[in-house]
């Protein structure tokens, strides 16, 4: 294992990434983890995350200085290279401006993390304060105009700092670097692969589960199947899923999850039609929040009556993922969380749970699922909301608005992946405003329908994200495909506001 530790940089979750992408096993904690916790997880090597503090201000994190005793080999970047200047003697200068971009490393010293590097090479800078003299037994390994620390080593120690950002891929040759810290300076094996993490989860969980019953609520998104999967595979038939119809599902996709793994991959799936139900809570709702909260306790008391039918279950899968855990602050929290799938499940549940993706980013569950035989378009769905079109019709939703909708929306989907965009997408979907009506004109007739709001926008996270510039012929076809085809709506709209100021979803 290697350990991140967090000093709250923009890029520090790539770090743990890249780490992971070199078959390296690494977590990520809080930069002020104990000693002895350190100590006990005995990790090959340490990585001081990037960081937007000062080491001269106030509250400056920093780390414990016994750190450096423990004989791990350290590598600090940005801010971390700073803070292990400034706790091992050297002078870090203050300053006001940033350096920010692009920048031409010259490599003084090939050696460390430059083992296989030499010359001049490209990096990325993004910082304030910088190293103005070496702690005792450094010497400099690179330097950029502006930097004439911009990185150092103490091969005895086995001590590394970096001014730029190795991690992100406007430094080129910083995989390189990483790799020779990893392998090289840490003595890392980079055995850390697919396989590896499938065969180590089902052992855990078998010896976990034993012969108890486990539940899991399905939502045809690709976190919950993976998880799902994962514990099939450990424990076969002891594992029952639930997926809910809530009939707020895009076209087709309720009948494609049932068949998917009750046919295709032989898992035991209670499949509850409730779409009557659901309709019947929401009915004459309006109100975004409320719409939402009705959807979740619903969900919830369906889910209820469902594993009651089911006895005593021992465990409940849960889909949670690494940067969930990183975000919560503490690496052992097993709250559930309250907007996971559809509303939350309640906390007096009397399981516990299983959470297999827990140490995993989005991307390696992907990966994990296609080694598990996940089709394709599971592995790449798009993120779905809990309550789906039901947050998508504005206002109050019927029954027929949501089929005009799935209609239009459904040649969204088709046409964006026709073009090949559909894994750049975060998200492409169209949006039904029912209680706005426009005119229009069809062949010799004058028409009075609904506009459809079309949205698609590229994200990371979700956190922010920007419209997508879809080519303007694609836009032309989803456009006259929807006003010709769909019966309902005359007019296509594209949405070209970014989050933040604007939300993904219009509810
Ligand atoms: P917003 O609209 O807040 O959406 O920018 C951010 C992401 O969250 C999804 N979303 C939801 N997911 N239940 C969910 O499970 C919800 O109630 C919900 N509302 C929004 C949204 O699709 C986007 O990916």
């Amino acid at each position: 294992t290697v350990l991140v530790l967090d000093f709250g940089g923009q890029y520090n979750q790539l770090i743990a990434r890249r780490v992971r992408e070199l078959n390296v096993y690494c977590e990520m904690h809080p930069f002020n983890m104990a000693i002895a916790e350190i100590k006990a997880m005995n990790p090959k090597g340490i990585i001081f995350s990037g960081g937007p503090s000062s080491v001269y201000a106030e509250e400056a994190p920093a780390v414990d200085p016994a750190i450096y005793d423990l004989g791990i080999p350290i590598l600090g970047i940005c801010y971390g290279m700073q803070l292990m200047t400034h706790q091992l003697g050297g002078k870090v200068s203050k300053s006001d401006k940033r350096e920010y971009g692009k920048a031409d490393l010259t490599i003084t010293a090939e050696e460390g993390l430059f083992k296989d590097l030499s010359g001049a090479i490209q990096c990325w800078m993004s910082h304030g304060d910088k190293v103005e003299a070496l702690p005792t037994g450094f010497i400099v390994t690179g330097k950029t105009d502006h930097a004439p620390f911009a990185a150092m080593g103490h091969s005895e120690r086995r001590f590394y700092g970096v001014q730029f950002h190795p991690e992100v891929r406007h430094t080129p040759q910083g995989m390189d670097m990483l790799k020779s810290f990893l392998f090289d300076v840490c003595g890392c094996q980079g055995d850390w692969t697919t396989e590896n993490f499938i065969e180590e989860q089902v052992e855990l969980i078998r010896n976990k589960v034993g012969k108890g019953k486990v539940l899991c609520a399905l939502s045809g998104g690709v976190d919950s199947s993976v998880a799902a999967l994962l514990v099939h595979r450990a424990v076969g038939d002891q594992l029952t899923c639930v997926y809910v119809d809530h009939g707020f599902m895009r076209l087709n996709e309720s009948e494609r999850v049932v068949k998917t793994f009750r046919e295709e991959l032989g898992m035991n799936l209670i499949f509850v039609e409730a779409e009557e139900r659901f309709l019947k809570k929401i009915e004459g709702v309006s109100d975004p929040e409320t719409k939402r909260k009705s959807i979740g306790n619903e969900f919830i008391r369906v889910f209820e009556e469902e594993a009651a039918k089911i006895g005593k279950v021992d465990y409940l899968v849960q889909g949670t993922l690494y940067p969930d855990v990183i975000e919560s602050g503490t690496s052992t929290a097993a709250t559930i969380k309250t907007h996971h799938n559809v509303g939350g499940l309640p906390e007096d549940m009397q399981f516990e749970l299983i959470e297999p993706l827990r140490t995993l980013f989005k991307d390696e569950v992907r990966t994990v699922g296609q080694a598990l035989g996940l089709p394709d378009d599971i592995v790449w769905r798009q993120p779905f909301p809990g309550p789906g079109l039901a947050i998508r019709v504005l206002g109050a939703v019927t029954k027929e608005s949501l089929d005009v909708l799935r209609e239009a929306d459904d040649i969204v989907f088709q046409e964006i992946k026709k073009s090949g965009l559909y894994r750049q997408i975060w998200q492409s979907f169209v949006v039904l405003p029912t209680t706005v009506k426009t005119v229009g004109v069809m062949g010799d007739e004058r028409t009075y329908a609904n506009p459809a709001i079309l949205r698609a926008v590229t994200s990371d996270d979700a956190m922010t994200a920007d419209w997508a510039r879809l080519p303007y012929e694609l836009l032309e076809r989803i456009s006259s495909r929807i006003v010709n085809e769909v019966n309902g709506i005359n007019r296509v709209c594209y949405d070209i506001t970014s989050k933040p100021p604007g939300t993904i979803e219009w509810e």
